[in-house]
């Protein structure tokens, strides 16, 4: 404009000066380069830029106030892809992962990295105790009380969740290492006195009030389900191996995935907190874990569950922990509940406790919902729907970025999950380098 003006155009409106800040505020979506701390390659932004991110430099960077990451995209738009990528790049710096796997898709990255995942199947060798006492007694409870609730598919009563504490009170007394949960399940249908008396109940209405619960649990331990939660941890399994994945793509179809899903989860932060803990206590913070749910709706669409998480969230941020999940859409946490509801306060809490939030393609429909929920402006928003395969809105604390996810031409064999289904060629937008 200034020159315009120069060269005599006096009939123009004159320009508008301000700096890029105001520019910022005046234009309601302006994507900038990179966060200015370093990290793992993730891709391009929308300036040009290489985008490079890892949690913990930027935390120290005082850019994030905590690790927690979640991933929303539409089937096929290239989460997966991101996580396994990005968890293979953060390797090369000594960062642990920990996946649960419910497809049965990192196998190749596994064996790329020489650790081939662990297969959880019914009836199979390995066993993983989700209430190992290295959760720490209140963990215990907490996690039992999610699991029974999922496996009930309703909020437990409150005799039902005082018959669940006391059970788990003297199976732990006995079996101060390893309480089991056929263990709890046995002390709920065979109360003790000591039980009873606790609850001020006479042992048959403590038997009619915990029955259903009971039985609930029962299913982890007997019939399709047996043999994956319902002992002592298999022994042999490398816990200080640098890349854990949990597959439980054996039990893929079934309606109980969620419930094991949690189990399976709750056993992967027990086993980093202790590592934690006990890395603490010895030579140093040891190195940092990043715990990586994938298709995480199968969870969260359980209330009871989905608080568990939120709770699991709030505590690895204490032990320098990132929890990473993938879901289709943010109302996979529940959020569809009514203003104010439970289902509502939780999806914000889940939310609120990841600092930062890869926006993948998402239908129309969820866009009132991601202005809602993540603040986004308009044109953000209307950008959303719009994303083409890897590229993902990218909102880092309160700023945000626009990020194509690159692929190596290595990588593309290790994360390609079209061979085995139809492809979608009008997804394909992304490029590979
Ligand atoms: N950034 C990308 N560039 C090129 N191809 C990609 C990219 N991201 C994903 N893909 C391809 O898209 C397919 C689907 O990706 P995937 O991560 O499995 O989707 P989602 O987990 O979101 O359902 C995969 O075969 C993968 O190879
Ligand atoms: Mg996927």
């Amino acid at each position: 404009m200034k020159l315009l003006r120069r060269h005599g155009y006096r009939g123009e409106r004159p320009g508008h000066a301000a700096t890029t800040a105001h520019f910022q505020a005046a234009y309601p979506f302006l994507a900038e380069g990179g966060l200015g701390a370093p990290g793992a390659y993730v891709g391009r932004d929308a300036c040009g830029g290489a985008w490079v991110f890892d949690p913990w430099a930027a935390y120290e960077a005082g850019i994030l106030s905590g690790p927690n990451m979640i991933v929303v995209g539409q089937l096929g738009r290239g989460k997966s892809a991101f996580l396994k990528t990005y968890i293979a790049r953060q390797h090369v710096f000594g960062r642990q992962a920990w996946v649960l796997d419910p497809k049965g898709e990192y196998a190749p990255l596994g064996t790329a990295l020489g650790w081939p995942p662990i297969a959880l199947v019914p009836g199979g060798s390995v066993r993983l105790n989700p209430i190992s006492s290295r959760l720490g007694r209140e963990g215990q409870l907490s996690l039992l009380r999610s699991v029974a609730a999922a496996a009930l598919r309703r909020e437990l009563t409150p005799e039902e969740d005082a018959g669940v504490r006391v059970a788990l009170k003297v199976v732990s007394a006995a079996e101060p290492d390893e309480p089991t949960l056929p263990e709890v399940v046995e002390a709920l249908l065979h109360p003790v006195d000591a039980m009873v008396a606790e609850l001020v109940m006479s042992v048959g209405d403590f038997s009619d009030a915990t029955r259903q619960v009971a039985l609930a649990l029962q299913r982890l331990c007997e019939g399709d389900l047996r043999g994956m939660f319902d002992g002592p941890t298999s022994a042999g399994l490398d816990l200080d191996a640098p890349f854990v994945v949990l597959d439980l793509s054996a039990v893929q179809e079934s309606a109980a995935l969620g419930i094991l899903m949690t189990c399976a989860a709750a056993w992967l932060q027990g086993v980093v907190m202790e590592r934690k803990r006990s890395a603490e206590a010895g030579e140093g913070a040891g190195a940092k874990v990043i715990v990586a749910v994938d298709e995480a709706w199968r969870i969260t669409a359980d209330l009871g569950v989905a608080e568990w998480l939120q709770r699991s969230f709030k505590l690895s941020r204490a032990h320098g922990v990132q929890n990473i999940i993938a879901l289709h859409r943010l109302s996979d946490l529940g959020a569809a509940g009514a203003q104010g509801s439970r289902e509502a306060r939780i999806a914000e809490g889940l939310i609120a406790d990841a600092d930062t939030k890869v926006i993948l393609a998402q239908p129309p429909d969820q866009i009132e919902g991601l202005r809602n929920l993540l603040g986004l402006s308009a044109t953000e928003a209307e950008l959303v729907p719009t994303l083409r395969r890897g590229e993902a809105l990218w909102l880092v604390g309160r700023r945000s970025f626009l990020v194509q996810h690159r692929l190596s031409s290595i990588e593309l064999g290790l994360v390609d999950t079209d061979a085995r289904m139809v492809s979608h060629p009008e997804l394909i937008g992304g490029a590979a380098e």
